[in-house]
């Protein structure tokens, strides 16, 4: 029997990735007076803030001092989260609300496994908080994904064995995380998550029936 069920946040629960990169986009016109290409996006995916910011810079063959990347990655954030201010369970992506009622319904336990630290708050925006059963400190992990650290400590922070949890995922460091950890992966996008074990082009498709079924199936 399937037990638990590791999300990622941005891009799954909540339409919030393309935050992200607009908050790089700004502060990057700000400092550098540059364009970043909307292509960089997907590599920024996933990672922790600071691995976002050095694909950044080594993107544009920028270096600066340590004092001066601290100071960046911070006025990021600052960014980032004035723009989540406005952040409503409206804006929690179609179909997850419903998808994390049928796994509370079946008694599936629910981890968040995002390598974002501003996680409890968004959770907390969207009146999420509660349905999860725990949610990891992603600075509490060793590696960032694409290694599958989060992934296991999500799974282990609700008791289960990797075999028995699904993960979900919008990026592809995550995917690779997720398949590292020997996890089932969910994968929601286009053809750039095809090491998925399964991949659903919308939230909106994610079911349990749907999600278990390809779970058992590869089990098999
Ligand atoms: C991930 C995003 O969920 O969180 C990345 O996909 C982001 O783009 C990372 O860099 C870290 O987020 P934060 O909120 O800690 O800066
Ligand atoms: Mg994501």
């Amino acid at each position: 029997m399937l037990k638990g069920a590791l999300f990622d946040l941005d891009g799954i629960i909540a339409d919030t990735a393309s935050y992200h990169f607009d908050a790089w986009k700004k502060l990057i016109k700000n400092h550098f007076d540059t364009d970043l290409p909307n292509q960089l996006e997907e590599k920024t995916k996933g990672v922790s803030r600071e691995d976002s910011l050095s694909i950044i810079l080594d993107y544009l063959g920028i270096q600066v001092s340590e004092e001066n990347f601290k100071q960046l990655a911070a006025e990021k954030n600052e960014q980032y989260v004035q723009a989540l201010d406005a952040l409503t369970s409206q804006d929690i992506l179609p179909g997850i609300s419903d998808f994390i009622q049928e796994l509370r319904k079946a008694k599936i336990r629910i981890a968040l496994a995002s390598a974002s630290k501003n996680g409890p708050i968004i959770l907390e925006k969207l009146g999420l908080l509660d349905v999860f059963d725990a949610i990891v400190d992603p600075y509490s992990v060793a590696k960032g994904k694409p290694a599958p650290d989060i992934f296991l400590a999500a799974a282990k922070s609700i008791h289960c064995g990797a075999e028995e949890c699904i993960a979900i995922e919008d990026s592809v460091a995550g995917v690779t995380a997720i398949n590292s950890a020997n996890i089932f992966s969910v994968a929601v996008g286009g053809t750039e998550l095809s090491h998925a074990n399964k991949l659903f082009s919308s939230t909106k498709e994610l079911t349990l029936l749907k999600v278990e079924k390809a779970w058992q199936n590869c089990k098999r």
